[in-house]
């Protein structure tokens, strides 16, 4: 967000960063952590299961960063188009920014379940509008990756405000998530007990 001249996205949730840090970690430093992630993430990866890892594209000084730095080596089988219907960040020198991109890192035996790959490559999910969070995915897109696959137990390393709790639960699956924030903690565990509350879940 912040590009030197104020932000090109004066109005973006995230020009304020998350609320426990300021999300602007040099470069290189935030590509060696990413590949960190993913490597740990791939080591608990059973033989059959899959990364589905979201990050936007950029053009940063006349540069596309389309993350190669961050996924060359890992095993991406192919690269899904999220395209938000709508937006909020209007600036004058760009069109209105709607997709985000997710790769797919799969274990060699990663299968989808049958019928899933009907719904092709590039998936249209309105962005969540109803949380307090500033980058919160919509329900239904999670709940799209989980469904077409057959994880008992899905991992969000960066839970946010629960929203892969919440699919898993519907969907029911095991969930684990991590979130270095404890405001986004708290957010996530009120919501998931509300959630729970009616649907007549215990917890
Ligand atoms: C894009 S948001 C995830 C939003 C989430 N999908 C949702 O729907 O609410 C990324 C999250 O990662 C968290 N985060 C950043 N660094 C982290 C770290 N080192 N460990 C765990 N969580 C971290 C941020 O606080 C933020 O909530």
């Amino acid at each position: 967000m912040k590009d030197g001249r104020g932000g090109k996205w004066a109005n973006a949730a995230l020009q304020n960063g998350y609320s426990d840090h300021d999300d602007c970690m040099p470069h290189q430093k935030y590509v060696q952590w990413q590949r960190d992630c993913l490597s740990e993430m791939l080591r608990i990866t059973p033989p059959t299961g899959a990364i589905f890892y979201n990050h936007k594209w950029r053009v940063q000084a006349g540069l596309l960063q389309d993350r190669h730095d961050i996924v060359d080596g890992f095993p991406v089988r192919q690269i899904i188009i999220w395209r938000r219907k709508g937006g909020i960040n209007f600036n004058a020198g760009y069109f209105l920014p709607t997709y985000e991109v997710i790769y797919l890192i799969a274990k060699p035996q990663f299968r989808l379940v049958p019928k899933a790959n009907a719904v092709g490559d590039v998936w249209e999910f309105t962005q969540e509008m109803q949380n307090s969070h500033p980058a919160a995915f919509p329900v239904a897109l999670v709940e799209r990756i989980i469904n077409s696959t057959e994880a008992k137990t899905v991992l969000d390393p960066f839970m946010g405000s629960g929203t892969t709790a919440i699919a898993a639960i519907n969907n029911n699956r095991n969930y684990v998530g991590i979130e270095i924030s404890q405001e986004y903690c708290l957010l996530a565990k009120e919501r998931i007990a509300t959630h729970c509350a009616q649907i007549r879940l215990p917890l």
